[in-house]
């Protein structure tokens, strides 16, 4: 235990008792710079908050590399090989871009090196492209927006514009999204995607959507990109006559501070929020809260449950690459989110959707969650699941 927690931060293991089990080498893939870099951290919080509680329930032992993606596509797969060919890691655990789980995916699935998935969202990852190799504990680009496509066409709205960044996430979050809602008979009015991490002005987007004659704007946007979102379109003066909508990264508990009052009123559907009312969530919450001083955001949930899929998989006995791929396909336990279980058909994880909106709490933005939505399957999308091969 005590070995876990010095590897989780950082700290040299030798220092510790030697302990009978496997050492796990651990590549930590995050942001670390760039517009996800908050959420890299978050991430991050929850995975060694996750080994400090529960690492000594298994007799392995964890050591974590860290590298930092910058976000960026060819630079995370550099990092991704280096971890794999100079570190050898047994296994990869973050990503949070899309784009880099796409640029990262034949290398892991070709040197048959487990990945947990602790954010990215990349539809085929879990789909057409998908691995035994790929296990993802966060969610799917369209799994958490195709809910929301629905629930608003039954709360009465028909007409909707639709923005997002100009990336795989931005394209399959509102195409899960449009799926849904158009099958329901809802129209898009109009659907923009604006240049990733380069776009600081929203004004001439907010202009069309305000001429489209839609009731309702939906968006992805997350990060920094979505505090500059939010606040403009608040000071835009659109949220009276066109109600703001989306996948809940847009008013993550990570950042909707930074966002104050714009954020009041905005709706949004995602698989977390920190005001779920079990057990298990107010534990992980206070425990989130005293370690990090932060409200826990669908960042740390992921990272925290990613790092408890390693921890059940090596209690079921993994302990090389193979195993733990095998392993990590069948983790199935209750967390923060609930009940998780991963679908052997592609290897994402299923769970509920919640509908939420951002209010003005006693102590900052909050969220009132106004529906919960029953436990969300992916469709198998072209997937063809191969075994591992040992
Ligand atoms: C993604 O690129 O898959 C992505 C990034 C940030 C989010 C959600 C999804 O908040």
């Amino acid at each position: 235990m005590k070995r876990a927690i010095l590897a989780a931060l950082g700290l040299a293991t030798s220092l510790a008792a030697p302990v009978a089990g496997e050492d796990i080498k651990v590549g930590l893939l995050l942001p670390y710079s760039g517009v996800y870099a908050a959420l890299g951290n978050d991430i991050e919080a929850g995975f060694n908050l996750a080994i400090a509680q529960f690492g000594s329930e298994t007799d392995a032992t964890f050591d974590i590399v860290r590298e930092d993606t910058e976000v960026k596509p060819p630079v995370a797969l550099g990092k991704a090989k280096k971890l794999i060919l100079q570190d050898k890691v047994d296994v990869i655990a973050g990503i949070v871009s899309s784009g880099v789980l796409g640029a990262v995916r034949d290398l892991v699935h070709g040197a048959q090196v487990p990945l947990i998935v602790a954010n990215a969202g990349n539809d085929d990852a879990t789909g057409s492209d998908c691995s035994p190799y790929i296990t993802r504990m966060s969610f799917s680009n369209g799994q958490v927006n195709r809910p929301m496509g629905t629930w608003m066409h039954e709360q009465g709205i028909r007409k909707v514009y639709t923005l997002a960044p100009d990336y795989a996430a931005g394209r399959q979050m509102i195409d899960g999204f449009v799926q849904t809602f158009t099958a329901a008979g809802g129209e898009i009015v109009g659907q923009e995607f604006t240049p990733f991490q380069k776009t600081q002005d929203f004004g001439p987007y907010l202009a069309q959507a305000k001429a489209s004659g839609a009731d309702a704007v939906f968006v992805f946007y997350a990060g920094g990109e979505a505090i500059s979102f939010v606040k403009q379109y608040d000071s835009f003066g659109l949220k009276a006559d066109l109600p703001l909508y989306g996948s809940g990264f847009l008013t993550s508990p990570l950042y909707v501070n930074a966002e104050g009052p714009a954020a009041a009123g905005v709706i949004t559907g995602l698989h977390y929020v920190p005001t779920i009312d079990t057990a298990a969530n107010r534990s992980f919450a206070e425990a989130y809260t005293a370690e990090t001083g932060r409200v826990p955001s669908e960042y740390a949930v992921q990272g925290y449950d990613a790092a408890r899929a390693l921890i059940e998989a090596t209690k079921a006995g993994a302990t090389d690459r193979a195993s733990l791929a095998d392993a990590l396909r069948q983790v199935s336990f209750e967390g923060p989110r609930g009940q998780l279980s991963i679908d052997p058909a592609t290897n994402n994880v299923v769970q509920p959707i919640y509908v939420y909106e951002t209010v003005e709490g006693a102590e900052g933005m909050t969220q009132t969650v106004l529906a919960e939505l029953p436990a969300e399957r992916d469709p198998v999308n072209g997937c063809q699941m191969a075994p591992v091969s040992n």
